[in-house]
């Protein structure tokens, strides 16, 4: 065992008490009061980076939240660099919503740890903190080291593609890599090749001036909370499959021997449907359920509103109603090209007894890494020795923004190399993260290192 997994075994204990004070800290992106926790968090690291020793630590303030970067540049000449990317915002979480324990007090349950923000993605990226740690203690890692830890990524990491472009030199790497993903299983390490892009959309239908006396005017003026259903119900077919013209006009098919890889990584249905709690799977027939999260794009209703519904009746025609809509976007399709296509769409089958509009916002492209590159050899490696098995290749349905910016303005070879678990439950009520996966996580990011050195 090499001097810094030794470390590893040595100072696990204290690793895991100080993921319990990371993940205290409520930094949920997304909610105005907790703007200072999200800076507590960031300071939170920048102080741990310090304290290891990584010899340049900045937070970066932006319009919203801030970027950590820290450095350390003292690797052999000729050595390569390696940028870490993850994000210590996480998903709002309050215990109300189902938790067992609070969502800020971290709690260990039969080798879980539970806390929004344990699998996503402060536990992921909290390993790449201890794997530099560990190397630094011991000897000095054999690559240069840069970190890059944002605030926003929750909220689409509104900031970081302009950050990026404007840091090119200081982001200057030879590989990057992100540890915000899942496996299949405890056992069955994985790379991810493909994640999906996103846009998202407000669309607003307005109809009487006020909310009306739904006797004196109903039956006559067009109810815009039925107008609104009438939309939606028209955005996909009887199969699942999206109605709106050209929107699967850049999807790439899957290839047999992609679908043959990906078989690898399916569901057992019985297993999808404890996780789920739905009761049969839903979506287009002839793809498989992990077809249908990976390859395939969405367009999905997050929220729908308007109308009274608080105790009792209020016998009204609501003045307005309102869904909020996201499609999840694969291979070459373009955010802004799907965003306009279904803001027409939505506009055509809009009634004229009502106002409709449409607000699309920004969004991401979807991301694919090419599995050929000798820092993916690396990686294998590095899981074959941190897991004892070699990765599989798979495709995720989530997002992560800055990729496409990795790719596109660093020309960056990305590793998505995951140490959860898909049924963390990202996002979900008891999110949580597996200790043992924790552990293998830290020394992966070593071998990972040691593994990308010796190939350079
Ligand atoms: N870690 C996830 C992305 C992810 C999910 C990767 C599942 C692999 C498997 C990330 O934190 C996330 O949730 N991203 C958002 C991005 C969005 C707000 C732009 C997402 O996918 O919804
Ligand atoms: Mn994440
Ligand atoms: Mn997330």
């Amino acid at each position: 065992m090499s001097q810094a997994h030794a470390y590893v075994r040595n100072y696990f204990g204290r690793f895991r008490e100080q993921l319990d004070d990371l993940l205290r800290i409520p930094s949920v992106s997304t909610a105005l009061e907790h703007v200072g926790d999200v800076q507590q968090a960031a300071d939170w690291l920048a102080d741990d980076l310090r304290q290891m020793g990584m010899t340049r630590v900045e937070t970066f303030a932006t319009s919203g939240h801030p970027i950590v970067y820290a450095e350390w540049l003292g690797a052999r000449p000729g050595a390569p660099t390696v940028l870490i990317y993850g994000h210590y915002d996480v998903q709002p979480a309050v215990l109300s919503d189902g938790w067992r324990s609070d969502p800020f007090e971290p709690t260990e349950r039969e080798g879980f740890l539970y806390a929004r923000g344990a699998s996503d993605d402060k536990g992921q990226i909290f390993a790449h903190l201890k794997a530099a740690e560990a190397m630094l203690a011991s000897g000095g890692p054999p690559v240069n080291l840069k970190f890059l830890i944002e605030g926003e990524e929750e909220i689409g990491s509104v900031h970081l593609g302009d950050f990026v472009k404007a840091n090119r030199d200081l982001l200057r790497a030879d590989v990057c890599v992100i540890s915000d993903s899942g496996m299949p299983t405890p056992d069955q390490p994985s790379l991810v090749y493909a994640l999906r892009g996103l846009v998202t959309m407000e669309v607003e239908v307005h109809g009487p001036a006020v909310d009306l006396h739904s006797g004196t005017y109903g039956g006559a003026v067009h109810n815009p909370a039925q107008a609104i259903a009438e939309i939606i119900a028209k955005l996909h077919d009887e199969t699942g499959r999206i109605a709106v013209p050209g929107f699967y006009n850049d999807v790439l098919p899957l290839t047999d021997d992609e679908r043959a890889e990906l078989r690898r990584s399916a569901w057992n249905l019985e297993d999808w449907k404890k996780v789920t709690g739905a009761t049969q799977p839903w979506g287009e027939p002839e793809f498989a359920i992990h077809e249908r999260t990976g390859a395939r794009p969405t367009l999905e209703i997050n929220g729908i509103a308007g109308g009274y519904y608080e105790h009792g009746f209020k016998t009204v025609l609501p003045a307005r109603a309102w869904a909020k809509i996201s499609c999840r976007l694969v291979a070459n399709q373009d955010p802004d090209r799907i965003g306009k296509l279904v803001e027409a769409f939505i506009l055509s089958v809009a009634p004229p007894t009502v106002r409709c509009e449409v607000r699309v916002k920004r969004g991401a492209p979807p991301a694919f890494v090419d599995i050929n590159t000798p820092a993916m050899k690396a990686a294998i490696r590095a899981y074959e020795k941190g897991w004892g098995r070699k990765p599989i290749f798979m495709r995720e349905g989530g997002s992560i923004p800055v990729v496409a910016d990795f790719q596109k303005e660093l020309h960056l070879p990305v590793i998505l190399m995951g140490f959860g678990l898909n049924d963390d439950g990202a996002h979900s009520p008891d999110e949580h993260f597996s200790i043992e996966m924790f552990r293998k996580g830290i020394d992966t990011a070593i071998y990972f290192c040691e593994e990308i050195s010796a190939s350079v």
